[in-house]
């Protein structure tokens, strides 16, 4: 190819040219079909060509592309705000819109901190996290997730954050725990940690409900986030959830936190708000944050360029009435169900799967170099590279990672296909990741000498 003027996001590696869409394929230039089982990352859950989206965006395009929000609010932002905000969690009434996770997790965070300032607790400043969680690379959203490989190089620039123990039974439930036990455990921790800060000066605790791309769709204990939504409102801390890839009907639910049966104090969003038709996030806070700041100062001092873009905003409602008006999380489920079945069909007595987990359509398996140990392959074997590149050689779109368990070991797989994926394309999902997590793992062993 001639030379390319993009800064890429691996220098040395070559990219397909994506062309076009068709469904739930993306389409390169040399007329090759992908199959799309991630979503891109867990983003395009209405595939790539959705006529519906595509007319409510051009319609906007023609009526208003933009306009800035110091002098306008817009019908496409009032509306879709309306639309979530009467789907959305109890005591949610506000949505502040903003063009992705990462942006949303920000906003996120400095919301939580003005709201302290505004209520008269100016101390209020700590935020807590979890390991192995992702909540975004600008340097707010990266100090407070746990991914290590992420975090590392920027370590010096982020704010002070604490991480706690993630909830990830496979791994860390202890031997003699069940279930109600170690989510009590890893729970209680959010506590101690809250004490040892000092409960006036900790504004905000962060997490995933379903954790994404840092683990490979690890969803909670039962009575997890209840024990978690109770330990935030003993000390007054806010509890941030971060739903920008578990959220937008992901799980089977719009919100991924209904399933907990508990309602945030700030809910992020992004991914599948606008599915990929426009770069879109949102954070939706309690009426009573928004009220402290209305009962103040009168403004959040904070604020981008493309906050409540209107043209963005008619992509995710025309997404969002999509997904309702045709079903889609119905789908979800059942889609779900099928897909998982495949993969425990395909990979359950599969020697290199220790794990198979994950709620509606967003799935993980985790890989093991020895079943018996759950022992992870060695990190400088890269499964996770060598699974993604078999996969895409045959047509698949995945998203494997590794540095699963702690940041350093572990490899697993995401899968997060679009809400309108059929059955013929879950079966081949099905199989042609067996074949590319079959060919990862035959290329690490060593012949044997005849
Ligand atoms: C849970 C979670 N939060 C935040 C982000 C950051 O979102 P973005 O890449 O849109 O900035 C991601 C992206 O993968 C994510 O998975």
């Amino acid at each position: 190819m001639a030379k390319s003027y993009v800064f890429h996001r691996h220098s040395r590696q070559g990219f397909p040219l994506a062309v076009r869409g068709d469904g739930s394929y993306v389409i390169d230039s040399e007329g090759r079909r992908y199959l799309d089982a991630s979503g891109g990352a867990a983003v395009s859950c209405l595939g790539h060509s959705h006529p519906a989206v595509i007319a409510a965006i051009k319609a906007q395009l023609d009526r208003l592309p933009y306009a800035h929000t110091s002098f306008f609010t817009n019908e496409p932002s009032e509306t879709l705000a309306e639309h979530l905000i009467q789907r959305a969690p109890e005591g949610l009434g506000r949505v502040y819109f903003v063009s992705g996770g990462s942006e949303a997790n920000e906003t996120a965070l400095k919301l939580a901190r003005q709201y302290f300032v505004e209520i008269g607790q100016p101390q209020r400043h700590r935020f807590i996290a979890r390991r192995q969680s992702y909540h975004g690379n600008t340097l707010g959203a990266l100090a407070v997730g746990g991914n290590l490989l992420r975090r590392e190089l920027f370590a010096p620039l982020l704010i002070e954050t604490s991480h706690i123990s993630p909830c990830y039974a496979f791994r860390y439930r202890e031997g003699g725990e069940d279930d109600a036990a170690f989510g009590r455990r890893v729970a209680d921790e959010l506590e101690a940690e809250i004490l040892r800060l000092g409960p006036e000066n900790v504004a905000g605790f962060i997490a995933e409900p379903v954790v994404g791309a840092t683990s490979g769709a690890v969803p909670p204990v039962p009575g997890y986030f209840k024990r978690i939504r109770e330990i935030c409102d003993r000390y007054g801390v806010l509890l941030i959830l971060d739903e920008v890839m578990c959220g937008m009907g992901r799980t089977g639910t719009l919100f991924a936190c209904e399933q907990e049966g508990i309602a945030p104090d700030l809910l992020t969003c992004a991914k599948g708000l606008g599915a990929g038709y426009q770069p879109i996030g949102a954070v939706l806070c309690a009426e009573r944050v928004h009220d402290a700041i209305a009962a103040g100062s009168g403004f959040f001092q904070h604020g981008f360029t493309y906050i409540g873009h209107a043209t963005t905003c008619a992509a995710g409602l025309a997404v969002q009435r999509t997904i309702e008006n045709d079903n889609l999380l119905d789908n979800v489920r059942r889609r779900g169900a099928a897909l998982r079945d495949g993969i425990e069909g395909r990979f359950g007595n599969h020697p290199h799967i220790g794990d198979i987990r994950g709620r509606g359509l967003f799935l993980g398996v985790e890989l093991v170099a020895d079943r018996g140990s759950n022992t992870p392959f060695d990190p400088a074997l890269r499964i996770y590279a060598r699974i993604k590149a078999e996969a895409m050689a045959r047509g698949l779109m995945c998203y494997p990672s590794g540095g699963t368990i702690d940041g350093a070991r572990g490899d697993h797989v995401l899968l997060a296909p679009p809400f309108i994926i059929g059955d013929t394309e879950i079966e081949q999902i099905v199989a042609i990741l067996g074949e590319a997590i079959d060919a990862a793992v035959a290329a690490t062993v060593q012949p044997a000498r005849a």
